[in-house]
């Protein structure tokens, strides 16, 4: 109980207390979903990297458990953290930890060692390398088993990049079921380089191939995932879609961490972008979120053949150790269904939020409609502080002598002077979220700015936003979920006013919704 401090996350998750960064293996098994995450069981700010653990039947309401893999020797000299990893039910029992018929969990994790030693395993490993490690649990993920006697499974990054051991980690493994294989992803970080690697039991892994660098590569890539989709529309067409995080080197207009991804096709050995998805010059990227604090997104293992649900750490390392958040610090995102559709003849990643933020909606949403909203401002009831808006209307040029943008205000005071807005901008065809006057911006220089993500009207001319709004946070989702903008924001609690403001014209046939939001704590 509880989760009512300032800012407290009311339907995302956040750990009790402490820091958390990345989601750290998502798993689905047995009709649970586990929820791993990068964990500071001591503090909050990064240390100590532990995997925390939450599970959920339904992806909005979490229950917090024990650490999973808590940092060796915690609380005194830690020498070994495990970094971002992944997880996987092995069904086959093709590890061979499963014991009496029990289907063992099996985690794939970057040992990150402080210190040079010789492990149990016979392996030397030097200060602060990264390796590549497993561990089993065969209570549904409550208690784990470290893999000594051969860990690190990936000892060293092979040949030519032996050299970059101190930036080897975050494997991304799954099963590929054309090749009967195990499949892990893994990023050489400074060099922008993905190293896939293929297994049969979980335990013995051979290098098979490589990608990039590719399109955006500011700053280092980490926590990459790897995993296929039909298109939309084209049942008989399956793409691989490879997502991966960049920091710092985000969209044009962020500072700190960013998202992006690449289409193509994966056969078991080679993932290849198809040549539509690779930029010259590392000109341009795909972005999956165009906003600051949308990083090492991860998909779940386990769900039914196709289906794909990710969350992403909700923070920037730009500021993450700053947000004026205590006794935690960051949530996740909320949880987002992914799919392919071809959106302006290409092969586009769309998000949708999975359903179940329904659960702990209110039951009647305020509707309004206007023909024709009036340029400046028009007041709104309070929607609180937690809620999720439904906006659309209708595009048009810019010489239409109608708006130059429209926007909604939220979270904001009785005088307007702190507001969070979010709205189109006619002459640009984009989305934007601004959070200049969103609050409290004081602790890093670059949080208070605007960020903005290319839209084009759909077919019927319509610009569709939907936006979930919580107590310390917004998630935009634009068109068919072709752009997702996610910031932070830290409003007073009184901040609870809202409008809808139209500039240098009138903007027409707006419908606005807005579905409060209650607590799933
Ligand atoms: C990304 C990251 C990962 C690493 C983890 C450590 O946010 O830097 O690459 O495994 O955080 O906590």
């Amino acid at each position: 109980l509880g989760y009512t401090e300032p800012y407290r996350p009311q339907y995302h998750f956040s750990p009790k207390e402490n820091w958390m960064n990345d989601p750290s293996g998502l798993l689905y098994h047995n009709g649970t979903y586990h929820l791993f995450f990068q964990y500071n069981p001591g503090g909050l700010e990064w240390g100590n990297m532990s995997w925390g653990h939450a599970t959920s039947r339904d992806l909005i309401h979490w229950d917090e458990r024990p650490v999973a893999l808590l940092a060796r020797g915690y609380p005194d000299t830690v020498t070994e953290m495990y970094f971002t990893g992944s997880a996987v039910a092995d069904v086959n029992n093709t590890s061979g930890f499963g014991v009496d018929g029990k289907v063992p969990l099996v985690a794939m994790y970057t040992s990150m060692y402080p210190v040079a030693q010789d492990l149990p395993s016979g392996k030397h490993v030097r200060a602060e390398q990264q390796s590549q490690s497993i561990a089993y649990s065969l209570d549904e993920g409550e208690t784990w088993t470290t893999y000594d006697v051969e860990n690190p499974v990936i000892h060293n990054p092979p040949s030519p990049y032996e050299d970059e051991f101190i930036n080897f980690r975050d494997p991304f493994v799954f099963w590929h079921d054309d090749t009967q294989k195990w499949i892990s992803v893994t990023v050489v970080a400074a060099i922008h380089k993905i190293l896939i690697f293929s297994s049969d039991n979980l335990k013995e892994w051979s290098f098979i191939s490589e990608f990039g660098p590719y399109n955006a590569v500011g700053g280092v890539w980490e926590c990459a995932n790897l995993f296929q989709m039909p298109v939309k529309g084209d049942p008989s067409t399956k793409k691989w879609a490879l997502v991966l995080g960049l920091n710092p080197g985000g969209p044009p207009g962020t500072v700190g961490s960013g998202t992006q991804y690449f289409i193509g096709d994966f056969d078991g050995t080679t993932f290849n972008a198809d040549p539509d998805n690779i930029y010259p010059d590392n000109k341009s990227a795909n972005w999956m979120d165009f906003g600051p604090d949308f990083y090492a997104a991860a998909s779940y293992n386990g769900l039914p053949d196709g289906e794909v649900i990710q969350i992403a750490w909700m923070n920037n390392w730009q500021y993450g150790a700053l947000i004026p958040t205590s006794p935690w610090r960051s949530a996740m995102s909320v949880p987002r269904r992914l799919s392919l559709k071809t959106v302006n003849e290409k092969v586009t990643l769309l998000q949708q939020p999975q359903q179940s933020w329904r659960t702990v909606a209110d039951h009647n949403a305020s509707k309004h409609s206007w023909k024709s909203v009036s340029e400046g401002a028009t007041s709104l009831d309070s929607p609180g502080k937690a809620f999720k808006i439904d906006l659309s209307f209708a595009d048009h040029d810019s010489d239409d002598s109608l708006s130059s943008t429209f926007a909604i205000a939220i979270r904001a005071s009785s005088d307007f002077k702190q507001e969070t807005l979010i709205g189109y901008n006619f002459t640009s065809k984009e989305v934007f979220v601004d959070r200049q006057n969103s609050g409290d911006v004081s602790f890093d220089k670059t949080f208070a700015s605007l960020y903005h993500a290319p839209l084009s009207a759909s077919a019927n001319k319509r610009i569709n936003l939907q936006v979930f709004v919580d107590w310390s946070s917004v998630e935009v989702l634009g068109g068919q979920g072709e752009v997702s903008l996610t910031a932070q924001i830290f409003p007073e609690e009184s901040a609870t006013a809202a409008q809808l403001v139209s500039t240098d014209g009138v903007t027409e046939d707006v419908r606005l919704q807005i579905t409060g939001m209650g607590s799933s704590h």
